[in-house]
């Protein structure tokens, strides 16, 4: 090990005891029905997500708690106690149902990080259909593709988003409603015809609501991911998750009553609702929302006059953190910092060492996925860092390596990252794609794509991945939808996308470009096919990197070896080519 383990005092010395102390003995004794009678429940054993996170708390004694902290990005400031949030989506929720939404419909959210996104998410889980949030810098297209795969009925939108939106708007044929959030009145023509006013609608609403009597069984939420091949799939959950997304707000997280909590995720991504919404607020907990992006002293200064207590944030932007120099943190009191915790790409070690240094604590790692639903493997405020390991795996969680006929490794040995299924937040389905679902579990296991090893203490190293996924920045990119748009463009023949290492965001997108016969490969149709899949995609998914070549290497069946061209873009070996066919 290049970095020295960093201990923890005994939990008895700690200032706030942790929640999880005796790992080994509730490992072996553990079941997930244990924590069942930690929930609320509603009559004749039904399980709402809304109830769990909401309505418990509002009904208890937690009313007047203020639940959402929220520092929009101009600066304004709102509070919502448990009590507000509660009425607020029982309003939401009677629009919904005046609307005719019904149990398993899909409501997609295209919102900023504002309370209403908030709201509306626990409106629709109040009236049993399945949420889809969106993350809010995405373009036309992406959001196109998922509203039809998933034959959402209603979208909740701003004006400006659903400008950026409304070229695709007409080939959504399932869409039924638009509902538009004017944040503060921000936008001075809101409403395009046919278009709803949440304000207007939400005016008339009743607080009161009878929350639908889901099962733990139906579906939730849902978001998309991307594979290696075809379009990003629909990972959907079950309000069964919300016992997995406690346990870990609870055990990783450390939540306690009296913490302030900050996840910096978009709701857009799984960390953004698992750990953005439901963790926290399934434990009771005030946790900040901030709308703006990334800024260092920005961020800072947020830690110090909210007195966050608990964060939950990525390498890329510990990284870009970093980058921002030591000097900046010191002219900041990050004092009331108690538990640090990242996910979402390798947290380097050197990462974590300037944690020590700056935060005067160990930035805690821990790994999982959509899929996954909830985290399955990390560190814990009383367990000792090793610097680069994810950690351990979660009580109740079986986690192992597996060679390539997926029969189990012993430790040391890189292999498929793999875990036991039926863990409570485990994803139920790939939306209308139930044999890609079933692919995912081989021979007992779940396999989740990624590769790791786990060393004699149980700690998991992460490797990489087995596909050809980009992460950039913590965001999973698929090649597929990036080649996709770049092939619309009309110079474009044939397009092959990688990700190519970059030292904060970990990899950033390349696409490599064979034009059509009779354009010219110049440095205009560069900037003007870069600009064209950026208004498409999200500036996020988009090439960093556009690369003319002459012709795309292909297996003799038609597919883009995007193998042979990181490794030609790497200078590495170029493995075996005995099926390229390149003329
Ligand atoms: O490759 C792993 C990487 O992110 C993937 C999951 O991404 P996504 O489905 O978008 O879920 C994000 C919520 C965590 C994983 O398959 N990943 C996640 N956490 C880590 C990680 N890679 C290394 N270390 C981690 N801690």
């Amino acid at each position: 090990m290049d970095f020295a383990e960093i201990p923890k005092p005994k939990p008895a010395q700690m200032a706030v005891r942790p929640n999880l102390v005796g790992y080994e003995r509730l490992r072996r004794s553990f079941q997930w029905e244990d924590l069942y009678k930690e929930l609320d429940w509603l009559p004749g054993g039904s399980l709402n997500m809304a109830h769990e996170c909401i309505d418990r708390h509002a009904n208890g004694q937690r009313r007047d708690q203020a639940a959402l902290l929220w520092e929009g990005r101009n600066g304004e400031q709102e509070q919502y106690t448990f009590d507000q949030l509660k009425e607020e989506s029982n309003r939401f929720a009677n629009v919904l149902k005046g609307l005719g939404i019904k149990k398993g419909d899909r409501v997609f959210l295209f919102l900023e990080r504002i309370p209403e996104l908030y709201i509306a998410l626990f409106g629709v889980l109040k009236v049993g259909a399945i949420a889809g949030p969106l993350f809010s810098a995405f373009g036309p297209d992406p959001v196109r593709d998922r509203l039809n795969n998933s034959g959402t009925v209603l979208l909740v939108t701003s004006p400006d988003l659903r400008r950026r939106i409304a070229q695709v708007l007409p080939q959504t044929p399932a869409l039924k409603h638009i509902i538009v959030v004017n944040k503060s009145g921000r936008d001075s023509q809101p409403l395009v015809g046919g278009d709803l006013s949440y304000e207007g609608l939400m005016r008339q609403a009743s607080p009161q609501f009878e929350i639908e009597r889901t099962t733990m069984y139906d579906y939730s939420v849902m978001h998309y991911t991307s594979g290696t091949t075809g379009a990003p799939k629909g990972a959907v959950h079950r309000h069964q998750a919300i016992v997995q997304q406690y346990a870990t707000g609870k055990w990783v997280l450390d939540l306690h009553p009296t913490d302030l909590y900050w996840c910096t995720a978009d709701p857009g991504w799984v960390t953004g609702t698992s750990y953005g919404m439901f963790a926290p607020w399934s434990n009771g907990v005030t946790q900040l929302i901030y709308e703006g992006g990334f800024s260092p002293s920005r961020w800072y200064e947020l830690i110090q006059r909210y007195k966050v207590t608990v964060w939950y944030s990525a390498p890329t932007a510990i990284r870009m953190l970093m980058k921002a120099g030591k000097e900046l943190p010191g002219r900041y009191d990050l004092s009331s910092l108690r538990h640090i915790n990242s996910v979402g790409e390798p947290l380097n070690p050197e990462a974590v060492v300037w944690g020590m240094k700056v935060f005067k604590q160990a930035i805690h790692d821990n790994w999982w996925q959509t899929e996954t639903g909830a985290i399955l493997i990390a560190n814990y405020p009383w367990m000792p860092v090793r610097p680069g390991s994810m950690g351990r795996p979660i009580p109740g969680i079986q986690a192992g390596i597996l060679d390539d006929d997926y029969n189990e490794l012993p430790p040391g040995k890189d292999g498929h990252l793999a875990i036991r299924p039926g863990w409570p937040s485990m994803f139920h389905a790939y939306w209308q794609a139930p044999e890609r679902y079933n692919s995912r579990f081989l021979k007992g296991w779940y396999i989740t794509g990624d590769r790791a090893r786990v060393d004699a203490d149980g700690y998991f190293w992460f490797v990489g991945r087995t596909d050809d996924v980009i992460n950039t920045a913590g965001h999973l990119v698929g090649p597929f939808e990036v080649e996709s748009a770049l092939i619309e463009h009309p110079a474009v023949a044939e397009a092959g996308v990688i990700g190519i290492p970059d030292p904060i965001a970990m990899e950033v997108v390349k696409a490599f470009v064979a034009l059509k016969d009779g354009y010219q490969p110049t440095e205009e149709l560069r900037r003007d096919i870069s600009r064209f899949v950026r208004q498409k995609l999200a500036a996020a998914v988009a090439p960093r990197e556009i690369e003319f070549i002459a012709t795309m290497p292909k297996t003799r069946s038609g597919k883009i070896m995007r193998r042979l061209l990181k490794a030609r873009e790497l200078g590495l070996p170029e493995g075996d080519t005995s099926t390229l066919e390149e003329d």
